[in-house]
């Protein structure tokens, strides 16, 4: 069973286009991986504790649950839209994810691997936090954005981190895809040589969060957002969850067969996934073999910013779906970045690839297969007799193109694999420019050869239908009711072969699947 997981987002603000290409990658791998015949199993959510829900909620003056629900329908409806389809869902005030974080806090303190312990330092009022030398500005004083800072003394609980960071660095040193893309290993492993020594706070006091899972043994403490939060991979997936909870075999879900796969963005490898997730598992006593994969995805920017409410630059991926489709949203998520690297979020490339990549290139293979099949051969299909080379050569391209599509996708490079598609759709095109099906058109001596050219232009339209899919569920589903192929949803990828459309095979009514963006100038 392949595994795949996203990070779980907060539920103190509005999903954004971040969050949006993270959903839509895992959505794409774990289709495509169906596609590949195999059995997925995908699951996000919501990450709904911690401080800063606590504080939102108070400033609307309702309650941290009330505040939650609210806002996870943001998430859970903009997904809708977006036309995930996930098997799992994940919302950490779920009882069932609650009774796991707290069987695992007990455990791991039966074992001794918790401890309590007094910290006397620094902490902000203001923003409810103890604070290190980092934080000091240039001249070694808390800035004023930290508020008041006083000295106090707080019991807390923590966990033995530092026990397990030799095993880590061993780990990931000898098992090459623990952590992907490789700059991102070793970014963690010089991290990891500058901060092994320290233990992890799990707790807070309830005198400053509320909010939180109640420690079962000592109730005066809610455990750290962070621990609470990437319990959810587990616990979502039936870790130690009674057969009734209506929860996924975990035995199934999490094999070494194929190990799962966390997807998270780069600021959250170092500490929260890289040390402090993997140190978890193995103090839980998960072993090497069936350690998770973390692909590790970069950031959508806006013109070399980082999105922020405060610089006002948010981008709303509903609005867009709105205004140019799902489709093209989903196109450009996946297509603009290289899985791993950072990219500028910016609308006129979106319009600019979805009208060179979909509306010309492979709108006009579109159009040339199934129009002219329309208005040539009333829409039947024929093989025809004699190829030539140029036949030859558009079904290389073809095996290629599926090589190379198979290949990148199975390495998570999703904009490789559509790179893929485009060159063959290219290759189609310039075949019907040689070709010229309209001018075959004029002479009936020409019958067999006309037959011979559409059919090849169908043919690959077909192979496309079904290795977009994974991208653009939507239209692909459109191009396959226009191909009057059903059968096409049902393929896997290993049957993708020459002659997916029978001798005498009929189609359907052509419609422009991939209409022009045309924006408005702005008066
Ligand atoms: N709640 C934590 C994750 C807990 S996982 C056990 C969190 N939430 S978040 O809402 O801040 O971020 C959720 C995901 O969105 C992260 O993987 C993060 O990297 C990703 N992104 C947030 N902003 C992003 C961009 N601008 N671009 C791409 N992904 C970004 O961290």
């Amino acid at each position: 069973m392949f595994y795949l997981t996203t990070a779980i987002d907060y539920t103190n603000g509005s999903p954004h286009i971040g969050h949006a290409y993270e959903k839509v990658l895992a959505d794409v791998i774990t289709r495509y991986r169906r596609l590949r015949g195999d059995e997925a199993f995908f699951l996000t959510g919501v990450d709904q504790h911690g401080q800063k829900v606590q504080q939102t909620a108070e400033k609307e003056g309702i309650h941290p649950a009330t505040f939650v629900k609210k806002t996870t329908k943001k998430f859970s409806k903009l997904w809708e839209k977006l036309g995930l389809e996930y098997d799992g869902w994940a919302e950490t005030i779920d009882d069932r994810h609650k009774a796991c974080v707290q069987q695992v806090l007990t455990t791991l303190e039966q074992q001794g691997q918790l401890y309590k312990a007094a910290h006397k330092g620094h902490y902000s009022v203001r923003q409810e936090q103890f604070l290190t030398d980092k934080e000091r500005g240039e001249d070694g004083n808390f800035g004023p954005e930290w508020g008041e800072v006083v000295e106090i003394e707080e019991e807390n609980w923590y966990f033995k981190l530092s026990e397990h960071t030799d095993w880590l660095k061993n780990h990931l040193e000898a098992v090459d895809d623990s952590v992907l893309p490789a700059f991102r290993k070793s970014e963690l492993l010089n991290a990891l040589e500058r901060n092994s020594g320290t233990d992890l706070c799990i707790s807070r006091p309830k005198e400053r969060l509320r909010w939180g899972i109640e420690f079962p043994f000592d109730p005066d403490y809610v455990t750290y957002v962070w621990f609470d939060a990437l319990i959810n991979y587990v616990s979502f997936a039936g870790y130690l969850a009674s057969p009734d909870a209506g929860l996924p075999d975990f035995s199934k879900l999490w094999t070494a067969d194929e190990r799962p796969v966390h997807i998270i963005g780069k600021d959250i490898l170092v500490p929260a996934h890289g040390i402090y997730w993997l140190c978890m598992l193995h103090a839980m006593g998960f072993t090497d073999d069936i350690m998770p994969r973390i692909l590790v995805h970069g950031w959508w920017n806006i013109r070399g910013e980082k999105m922020s409410k405060s610089i006002g630059n948010i981008v709303d991926p509903g609005e867009l779906a709105d205004r140019f489709g799902v489709d093209a949203v989903r196109y450009y998520l996946v297509r603009d970045i290289v899985t791993g690297k950072d990219s500028d979020f910016d609308v006129e490339r979106l319009v600019m690839l979805f009208n060179t990549e979909l509306a010309n290139e492979l709108g006009n293979l579109c159009n040339r297969a199934l129009n002219m099949s329309q208005r040539f051969t009333g829409g039947e299909l024929h093989p025809g007799t004699g190829l030539t080379d140029a036949e030859t050569a558009l079904q290389q391209s073809l095996t290629e193109s599926i090589g190379a599509y198979r290949a990148a996708m199975d390495n998570f490079d999703v904009s490789k694999g559509l790179e893929a598609i485009s060159q063959h759709v290219v290759h189609c095109n310039g075949y019907a420019e040689r070709m010229k099906p309209w001018e075959l058109k004029k002479d009936p001596a020409n019958a067999d050869r006309l037959a011979t050219v559409l059919y090849h232009l169908a043919e690959s339209v077909a192979h496309c239908a079904v290795m977009l899919s994974p991208v653009l569920p939507e239209a692909s589903a459109k191009l396959t009711a226009q191909l009057n192929a059903e059968h096409l949803k049902d393929l896997k990828l290993d049957d993708l072969k020459w002659g997916l459309l029978e001798d005498g095979h009929k189609i359907n009514k052509p419609k422009p699947v991939f209409p022009r963006i045309v924006i408005e100038e702005d008066a």
